[in-house]
């Protein structure tokens, strides 16, 4: 796993989109064969959409054959609702660049048929040969997607319930209400994300610091489900210096050293 300490958030945000617009650029995608992102929601993405946005408006990165699929949605709130992932990603990102309709994937939280909708969901991610580069933010309680704590580590495309901190930490988004807050979601699993050929989990701020270190220095475990990450071929967990509060100093010395001159 590579640890990318960055000074700042906006730093992590820079490092991030020059590495996707790299990633992309460097795998030249077609029509018949496109270069496949899963994404996150968050406050913590924000950073690397605008950034991506402005790097495709500089036609410096193109996702005219790029395939998008997103984690996770809500379960009962209606599409258009502002608060729904389909409005976040529409509103910060996808209206920004130059992304085919058709090539975005979303779970629809509203599916007559929910189990259906998360098995289609990922017959969708084989039949476009899986997803190139997964990126991700991580809950406090260490969670992707909406894998919290417990999810099993095997886990597909389902859905969840969302725990009590969970509903509190994103109650900021509607109107500190946690009682307006949907308590289900359907999400892909730790499986589905480890599947992707990369993994790059963002983790910004003191109170990502726990999480962080269950990723980097403790055991992997499905209590903190970011650290699945370990077992991955090519993940990489990018991080400002507040979200290292709680390495040890070896760690987060070893990790800027062998780092030291990579881009
Ligand atoms: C939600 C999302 C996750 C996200 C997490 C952290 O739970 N389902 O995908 O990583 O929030 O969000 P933030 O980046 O706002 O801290």
């Amino acid at each position: 796993m590579r640890l990318i300490i960055q000074p700042d958030y906006n730093r992590i945000a820079t490092w991030t989109a020059n590495y996707i617009a790299r990633k992309i650029n460097d795998a030249q995608p077609t029509a018949q064969r496109p270069y496949v992102l899963g994404l996150p929601t968050g406050s913590t993405p924000l950073g690397v959409y605008a950034i991506l946005a402005e790097m495709n408006r500089q036609k410096l990165v193109s996702f005219e054959h790029v395939v998008t699929f997103n984690m996770d949605e809500y379960v009962g709130i209606p599409v258009n609702h502002e608060q729904s992932y389909h409005s976040f990603m529409w509103k910060n990102f996808f209206s920004k660049i130059d992304i085919h309709l058709a090539n975005i994937h979303i779970l629809d939280g509203n599916a007559s048929n929910l189990e259906k909708e998360c098995e289609e969901y990922e017959a969708k991610i084989l039949a476009v040969g899986g997803i190139d580069l997964f990126l991700g933010g991580v809950g406090v309680d260490g969670h992707i997607a909406f894998n919290e704590p417990g999810s099993s580590l095997a886990s597909r495309t389902r859905q969840k319930s969302l725990t009590t901190d969970t509903i509190l930490a994103n109650s900021r988004f509607f109107g500190n209400e946690s009682k307006h807050v949907p308590h289900k979601a359907l999400t892909v699993g730790v499986a589905t994300i480890m599947d992707a050929k990369e993994v790059v989990i963002l983790a910004s701020g003191h109170s990502k610091a726990r999480a962080v270190r269950h990723a980097v220095e403790e055991s992997i475990s499905h209590q903190w489900t970011v650290s699945a990450i370990q077992m991955h071929p090519k993940g990489v967990l990018v991080v400002d210096e507040e979200a290292c509060d709680e390495l040890m100093v070896g760690t987060y010395k070893y990790f800027l050293d062998i780092e030291k001159g990579n881009i």
